[in-house]
């Protein structure tokens, strides 16, 4: 990947209408999804990123026709729960842990091995919470120490368990029900918090029994999947941006259209909102089975708040961009129960406690948390740990400090969210490439 660095520039107002790229999650399950079918499903509102993009990739490997008949359009030719072909080429998932760890559950249950390798930063992410309750399930899956490349052996019988996860994770979730497809019996997840409900959602709309409710899931193997079209909406996590821009630089009126508010995924909302901001939701409705609504946000006086830990599997990727609104707010914010933050693409907490300090403000890291005191940020250089929403967060960081914020290695950004740097400058953001 080429270089990219960027620096933001203070920034006078923002203003306009942002039309963020297609949700992540959705977009995995979908090509996952459509291709197990049995016919050809559409999909509307897919995130052109890279990640998606490698998802897609491993998918025609695997001998499925994927069709791009127009940008955010894929047209996936199912091959049926079985029809699946095996490759002796690795399966390269880029930088998508979403994607290594659900294809995991979803190829532990074929007749044939496979190899899923990632970049280097998907490289050093911890795998066994996958492979451990899949290896329960009959799987053999080999890590190096817990580590990427996975090689899943082929020919396994799988049967059903009942797993309660010991972090609340909707990617370790999702690979279970997905191998759980293939199981005998029946599969049954339970979180110690409820997570993304996408893949049960999902599931359910191609045809495939599922009883789920908050905190669970339970399925059995067995089924057909049926196509389906899938609409998937804007990103939330991608407009997260956005809401902390907008409600922090002074004078400021943006409007996301059409944002998925899946409540498992809205933490900030409610968290940007008991911090004084003004967001409203308007237009709600339901698109494709999930809740959606345009955000209007507006520049408000934010104040520092004690976190409810209740909230932080609801915005468990919204930590960067928060961190940039409570250097903005007045008194301090303390955030707890959050140390799956260094386990992400990058430790959030360290990239964000260190850029934040390189900028002047005054962060104290904790090993699961960080109290951040609201202040003024001056310029700096910040590193993104080629970590995509490090990055992006840190171009909002630009936007009121008091001289350019230096942002080294930004490529990242397309994994979610190509186009950023457009989006950003054209509503005010001033963001140059360095
Ligand atoms: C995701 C689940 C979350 C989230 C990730 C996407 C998913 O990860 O951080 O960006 O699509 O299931 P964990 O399951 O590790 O919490």
């Amino acid at each position: 990947m080429t270089r990219l660095d960027w620096t933001s520039h203070h920034a006078r107002v923002l203003k306009g209408s942002v039309r963020v790229p297609g949700d992540k999650s959705v977009s995995h399950r979908a090509l996952m999804l459509g291709a197990l079918a049995e016919g050809t499903s559409r999909i509307r509102g897919f995130l052109e990123g890279e990640d998606t993009r490698a998802t897609a990739a491993v998918l025609q490997l695997l001998g499925v026709r994927i069709d791009a008949p127009a940008d955010g359009e894929r047209v996936v030719h199912g091959v049926g729960l079985h029809g699946l072909r095996g490759t002796t080429q690795q399966l390269d998932c880029g930088n998508a842990g979403t994607g290594m760890r659900l294809l995991a559950g979803l190829l532990a249950g074929q007749e044939f091995d496979s190899t899923l390798i990632g970049d280097e930063s998907l490289s050093k992410r911890p795998m066994r919470r996958v492979t451990d309750p899949l290896a329960r399930m009959g799987a053999t899956i080999e890590t190096q120490d817990g580590l990427p490349p996975l090689h899943v052996r082929g020919g396994q019988a799988l049967h059903g368990i009942a797993y309660t996860l010991p972090v609340a994770s909707a990617q370790v979730k999702s690979a279970l029900l997905l191998a759980g497809l293939y199981a005998q019996g029946e599969t049954e997840v339970i979180e110690p918090h409820p997570t993304r409900d996408y893949t049960e959602r999902m599931l359910a709309a191609f045809g495939w029994p599922i009883d789920f409710a908050p905190g669970r899931a339970r399925l059995s193997g067995g089924h057909t999947l049926r196509a389906t079209d899938v609409d998937v909406p804007a990103d939330f996590s991608s407009a997260a941006f956005f809401l902390v821009a907008g409600s922090i630089v002074p004078g400021s009126e943006l409007r996301l259209p059409s944002v998925g508010l899946n409540p498992r995924r809205t933490g900030l909302l409610q968290a940007l909102r008991l911090m004084g901001a003004d967001i409203r939701v308007e237009n709600e409705r339901e698109s494709g089975g999930e809740p959606v609504g345009d955000l209007v946000v507006r520049h408000a006086p934010l104040h520092g708040i004690e976190l409810p830990e209740a909230l932080v599997p609801d915005m468990i990727d919204e930590f960067p961009a928060l961190f940039v609104a409570a250097t903005a707010a007045k008194g301090q914010t303390v955030v707890r129960g959050a140390a799956e933050l260094r386990v992400k693409e990058s430790d959030r907490l360290a990239a964000m406690a260190t850029g934040l300090r390189a900028l002047g403000a005054v962060v104290d890291e904790t090993p699961d948390g960080a109290t951040i005191h609201g202040g003024p940020l001056h310029g700096g250089t910040i590193e993104s740990h080629g970590d995509h929403r490090i990055a992006m967060s840190f171009a909002a960081a630009g936007l009121i400090a008091s001289g350019p914020v230096r942002i080294n290695d930004c490529a990242n950004v397309a994994t979610s969210f190509p186009g950023f740097f457009e989006l950003g400058n054209s509503c005010g953001f001033e963001l140059k490439t360095a």
